[in-house]
């Protein structure tokens, strides 16, 4: 317990705030940290190791009384990681569909508090959309080993925003047999600023913007959906044979491919069925349920469930994010940042 002597001479409870620029200062930026992390996060996961209560999503009425867009909202994301982990936190994560086209701000913007489990103090306050970006893109990374073709040289990438940008650059650095890119946005401008992008950083890349979604997926043994689209619009017959899909932006899919897939793999079922999206509503009408899954990707990662077994098969992952790779991730940049300086030590009380 800290004494008013303690408060007065400035050595009570601190914590450690880490902006963008310091958590890039730390590695945040490096796909490589992330995938290593996220990889012993699902092997936690299959294990038990942690507590994730369901996360509430705050939304609002718009003008007209009407539900906003689905990707306006904030989301709350609490967790606490075991394992060698040891660490509780809550990721607080705020989204407008129009922050990119209506104000030039990214879609997404938040933070993580990070809390000491042996006091429940608050530690650290960190910038969250990076470490959000890079831990989803480490996500498709590691499913990309484990589910999609092995030597896969060829991915599809629809919606071209920050999330975009980040899983392909963390499958281009991890997955060094990936030669061949394709890229489909709704704004052109999009699809093309992407491109120019990733053709500058990776230029033995190839680099193809697509005149229609369709198109793009055709091209993919990797398919990853990063739009905002609150409907369907993929159909089972545009997957090429043996693709594998990262459905990170969740309502892109049609029923027809969580139907026809030969494995559907989620990150936590409980997570995943819930909130109307395409895999709920399935289950609300009977036609999906636990029994139709494969397997939790943290249990393929562990090895209790396969992963590929033939190069013919299709496979989805349906990622809906958990926040014990928010708080692993957040974690692992809050230790290297504390242990190299760097970061503002803010008092709690003063
Ligand atoms: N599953 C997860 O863990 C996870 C984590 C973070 C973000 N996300 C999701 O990733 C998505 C993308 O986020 P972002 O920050 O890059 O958003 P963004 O707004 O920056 O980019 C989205 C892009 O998709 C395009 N788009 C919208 N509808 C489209 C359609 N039907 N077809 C093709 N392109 C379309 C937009 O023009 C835009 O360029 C969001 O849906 C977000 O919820 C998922």
């Amino acid at each position: 317990m800290m004494s008013v002597k303690d408060r007065e001479v400035g050595t009570g409870p601190e914590l450690l705030y880490l902006s963008r620029g310091n958590l890039a200062e730390a590695g945040g930026e490096s796909p490589a940290l992330y995938a290593e992390v996220i990889e012993r996060t699902l092997a936690l996961h299959a294990e038990g190791k942690f507590v994730q209560p369901l996360k509430p999503y705050l939304r609002i009425l718009d003008e007209n009384g009407e539900p906003g867009h689905i990707a306006d909202r904030i989301i709350a994301m609490p967790s606490y990681v075991g394992g060698g982990f040891g660490i509780s936190g809550l990721k607080w994560i705020g989204s407008k569909h129009d922050n990119p086209a209506k104000r030039g701000m990214e879609r997404a913007s938040g933070l993580i508090v990070l809390n000491d489990p042996s006091t429940n103090y608050p530690i650290a306050v960190l910038e969250a959309s990076l470490i959000s970006s890079m831990r989803t893109a480490a996500v498709t990374v590691v499913g990309a080993k484990l589910l999609a073709r092995e030597g896969f040289s060829d991915a599809a990438f629809v919606g071209c925003g920050l999330i975009a940008q980040r899983q392909a650059q963390s499958l281009i650095e991890c997955c060094p047999s990936l030669s061949r890119v394709y890229l489909y946005d709704v704004s052109d401008e999009s699809a093309r600023r992407m491109g120019a992008w990733l053709q500058a950083r990776y230029p033995n890349v190839a680099v193809q913007v697509e005149a229609s979604a369709e198109a793009a997926v055709r091209n993919g043994e990797v398919v990853v959906t990063c739009t905002v689209a609150d409907r369907p619009y993929i159909p089972f017959e545009w997957l090429r044979r043996g693709a594998f899909v990262s459905n990170v932006s969740i309502m892109d899919l049609h029923k027809d491919v969580f139907l026809k897939a030969d494995k559907v793999v989620v990150d936590d079922w409980e997570q995943a069925n819930r909130e109307k999206k395409v895999l709920n509503q399935l289950v609300l009408e009977g036609r999906f349920s636990r029994d139709g899954l494969h397997a939790e990707l943290g249990e393929i990662v562990a090895g209790r469930k396969p992963g590929r077994e033939s190069p013919d098969e299709t496979i989805v992952l349906n990622p809906m994010g958990m926040a014990i790779e928010d708080i692993a991730c957040a974690y692992r940049l809050y230790e290297l940042a504390r242990d190299k300086g760097i970061g503002l030590r803010l008092p709690l009380y003063e």
